[in-house]
């Protein structure tokens, strides 16, 4: 339920290419269309600090050690809900970012077996347990994705398909581990289609 005192903090997951940023960004411009205060954000890069994160993370130039990678990626959101997210949720608003927590879970902890409690306890520091009220979760074929994504890659879209399926099959179990919160819309449908899917929810969710 959406309060004034609290705001309301809406995330957009899924593998890359899935489709979400084009769908987070029509949601934000929906929501103001109907007066809703709200911020688009987005991970990792949303801060100074997190712009310059972001290069040393998804660089091909550079090759981070996987103990590197997870801290990247944590101080980059450290800074994000202290700077961005936080305060637009104290001032009431809806905040819409694509990629959280989850992307941590499916990349780090799925992808790249990264211990589960370590990210809960480090994510949990960084954030002061900020945890989003509403997840859409695209789900989309690999081969499909990557038509998508085309050529340019960088670091991390450069990984193999087995590191993809693994983070695809991590982010359909956070679904069902949490299926109040995560949404998990079949990205393969065509981009009307799933944003009426997202606005039904969002707007139920709402009100
Ligand atoms: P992501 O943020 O998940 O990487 P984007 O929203 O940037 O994905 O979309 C990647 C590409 O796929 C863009 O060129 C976009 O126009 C296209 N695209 C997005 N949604 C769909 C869809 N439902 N069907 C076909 N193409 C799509
Ligand atoms: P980005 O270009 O923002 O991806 P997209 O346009 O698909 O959203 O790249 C972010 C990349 O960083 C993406 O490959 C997922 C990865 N990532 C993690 O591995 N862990 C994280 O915690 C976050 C936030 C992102």
């Amino acid at each position: 339920m959406f309060s004034l005192e609290k705001g309301y903090f809406i995330t957009f997951e899924g593998i890359d290419g899935c489709g979400k940023s084009t769908q987070a960004n029509n949601l934000v411009r929906s929501l103001k269309n109907k007066g809703y205060e709200t911020v688009f954000t987005r991970e990792p890069g949303a801060t100074v600090i997190g712009k310059e994160v972001r290069k040393l993370a998804l660089s091909n130039q550079f090759d981070p050690c996987l103990e590197c990678e997870v801290l990247l990626f944590q101080a980059d959101r450290a800074e994000h809900v202290s700077k961005v997210i936080r305060p637009n949720l104290e001032e009431g608003k809806i905040v819409v970012c694509d990629r959280y927590f989850d992307s941590t879970l499916a990349y780090q902890r799925y992808g790249r077996n990264v211990n589960v409690d370590f990210l809960v306890q480090a994510h949990d520091f960084s954030t002061r347990s900020l945890y989003p009220d509403l997840t859409f979760l695209f789900d989309l074929d690999l081969e499909v994705a990557f038509e998508r994504i085309g050529d340019r890659r960088d670091r991390m879209e450069n990984e193999d398909l087995e590191f993809f399926e693994r983070v695809r099959q991590g982010f359909l179990e956070i679904a069902k581990a949490y299926p109040q919160r995560v949404k998990v819309i079949d990205g393969s449908k065509n981009i009307e289609e799933i944003f009426r899917e997202v606005c039904l929810s969002t707007y139920d969710c709402l009100s």
